[in-house]
C-alpha cells in the first residue's frame, strides 16, 4: 500500500490549502447537511489519508509485537516503530533517539515526571510553580504530588489580556523552588508563553522545567537543545495523528537518575524474585506492549507536517487567526477572551447574553464544529470570571471562507 501522499506547495504562496484539504477524507462529509466546518483543533485534529493508511497497513501487512521476535512481521514492526522515535528526535531536534519516550499522551508524560521525577526530588516545604493558563493535565498531577509531599503549588498570575505577568513569575523563584512546569501555548487563550525566558529564568534558580507542548508541537518551531527545558511533552493528536501515542522527552542525566514508571514487561533488563534491573533508555519507561499501531501512523503525521513545511503551516494559521479575530470582533456583544501579543491560531470569544453551549448548538446545526466550556482550564475560566467560552481553533486545512462561515452562523442567531 502507498503511504507516500504528495503534498502540493505553491511556494510563493505558501500552501495550497485546498490540495490539502484533499488529504484529509472527513473533510468531504457534512454535517446537519451542510458541509463540515472543522474548528475544533486544539481539542484534537483532524488526520490525512497518509495516517490512516499507515494505521491500516500495519494492521493488514505487519501486525506483531515489537522488539522480541525474531520473525519477519516482528522485525517490520519493530523497525516502523522505532522509526518514529527517529522522526520525532529530528522533530524537536532532540541530542539523542534515548531522550524520546512514547506515551499515551501529553497527560500521561506529565504524570510520568510527577510520579518519578517529583517523588524522587520534591520533599516537603518545596514549592513547585505552574502558570494560570495550564490545562488541568498541567495542575492536578503536581496537586497530587503536593498533597502527598507536603509541597507547595504556586501560580503565575496573568493580565487582563491573558498573558503572563513575568515580573511576578520572578518574585515567585526562591531557593525552596524544584520544578516550574508550564504550558508553551495556551489551549483556551492561544497565548504563547515566553518559555526561554521563563527556563533560563528557573535555571538560574536551580530548578528544573517541565514544558507542556500540547498546544505549540503542532504550531511552533521545536527545538528542545535550543530551548534548554529538562521535560517536554505532547500528543500526536493535536499534531495531524492518532490519539493515544504522544511522547515525552527528557535530558538524558534526567532520565537515567529517575526511577522507572511502571513495572512489566520491556522496562526490564533481568527479573529475578530477588531483584530486578532496569533496561536502558527509553525501554525503561516504556513498560508493556506499547501502542505500536498508532505509534507507526504518528510518523505519517510528522512526514505530512514536514513536507508541508511548519513555516508554511504558521504563515497560513496566523493569517486565518487574524482574519477570525477581526471577523469576529464586528460582530455586536462578541468579546475576545485571550488577547495575547503572541499567539496560536486559536480565538476564545462570549456572545452578551448567550450561553457558550447554546452558540456551539447554534453553529452545530450550520455544521460548524467548535469548542464550548471551560476547555480544562477551570483556574483560568475563574480568572476572567466566566464559565467558559466559545473556541474556534484553526489548522493548516481551515479557510477564510470558512471563518466566513462561523461569522454568518453567529450573525444569525
Ligand atoms: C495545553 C494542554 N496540555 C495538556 C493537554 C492534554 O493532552 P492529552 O489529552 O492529549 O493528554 C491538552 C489537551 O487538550 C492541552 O491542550
Amino acid at each position: 500500500m502507498n503511504t507516500n501522499h504528495d503534498i502540493v506547495i505553491d511556494i510563493k504562496n505558501g500552501i495550497d490549502v485546498y490540495a490539502i484539504r484533499q488529504q484529509f477524507p472527513i473533510l468531504n462529509r457534512e454535517v446537519k447537511g451542510k458541509p463540515l466546518v472543522y474548528f475544533d483543533n486544539a481539542a484534537t485534529s483532524q488526520k490525512p489519508q497518509s495516517v490512516i493508511d499507515a494505521l491500516v497497513n500495519y494492521y493488514t501487512n505487519y501486525n506483531a509485537n515489537i522488539h522480541r521476535g525474531i520473525h519477519t512481521l516482528a522485525e517490520e514492526a519493530t523497525m516502523a516503530f522505532e522509526a518514529t522515535r527517529d522522526t520525532v528526535q529530528q522533530f524537536i531536534n532532540a541530542r539523542s533517539r534515548e531522550e524520546i519516550v512514547f506515551t499515551r499522551g501529553t497527560t500521561e508524560g506529565i504524570n510520568l515526571v510527577a510520579y518519578t521525577w517529583g517523588r524522587q526530588n520534591i520533599e516537603a516545604g518545596d514549592e513547585i510553580i505552574i502558570s494560570s493558563l495550564e490545562h488541568h493535565s498541567n495542575i492536578v498531577p503536581w496537586q497530587i504530588l503536593c498533597e502527598e509531599k507536603k509541597a507547595i503549588l504556586k501560580i503565575i498570575p496573568i493580565n487582563n489580556k491573558g498573558e503572563l505577568l513575568i515580573d511576578e513569575y520572578k518574585k515567585l523563584l526562591n531557593p525552596k523552588t524544584k520544578l516550574v512546569s508550564v504550558g508553551h501555548a495556551s489551549n483556551a487563550l492561544g497565548t504563547i508563553n515566553p518559555v526561554k525566558q521563563i527556563i533560563d529564568t528557573a535555571h538560574k534558580a536551580g530548578a528544573v522545567v517541565l514544558i507542556d507542548g500540547a498546544q505549540s508541537t503542532v504550531h511552533l518551531d521545536i527545538d528542545v537543545q535550543e530551548m534548554d527545558c529538562d521535560f517536554f511533552a505532547f500528543s500526536s493528536h493535536k499534531l495531524y495523528g492518532p490519539t493515544g501515542i504522544g511522547i515525552l522527552w527528557g535530558k538524558k542525566d534526567l532520565l537515567e537518575a529517575m526511577p522507572p514508571f511502571q513495572g512489566g514487561g520491556e522496562m526490564i533488563k533481568e527479573v529475578t524474585f530477588e531483584k530486578t534491573t532496569y533496561n536502558d533508555l527509553p525501554y525503561k519507561y516504556e513498560a508493556g506492549t506499547p501502542n505500536i499501531a498508532d505509534a507507526i501512523a504518528f510518523k505519517a503525521a510528522l512526514d505530512f507536517v514536514n513536507q508541508t513545511g511548519k513555516e508554511n503551516i504558521r504563515k497560513h494559521e496566523e493569517e486565518l487567526l487574524h482574519y477570525a479575530t477581526n471577523e469576529l470582533q464586528q460582530i455586536p456583544g462578541v468579546k475576545i477572551i485571550g488577547t495575547a501579543k503572541e499567539k496560536v491560531s486559536v480565538v476564545s470569544f462570549i456572545i452578551d447574553g448567550l450561553h457558550p453551549q447554546d452558540i456551539g448548538i447554534l453553529l452545530d446545526n450550520n455544521g460548524i464544529a467548535v469548542r464550548t466550556g471551560h476547555h480544562c482550564a477551570q483556574p483560568l475560566m475563574d480568572c476572567f470570571k466566566i464559565p467558559g467560552t466559545v473556541r474556534a481553533s484553526f489548522a493548516v486545512y481551515n479557510t477564510k471562507e470558512e471563518i466566513d462561515e462561523l461569522a454568518t452562523g453567529l450573525y444569525s442567531n
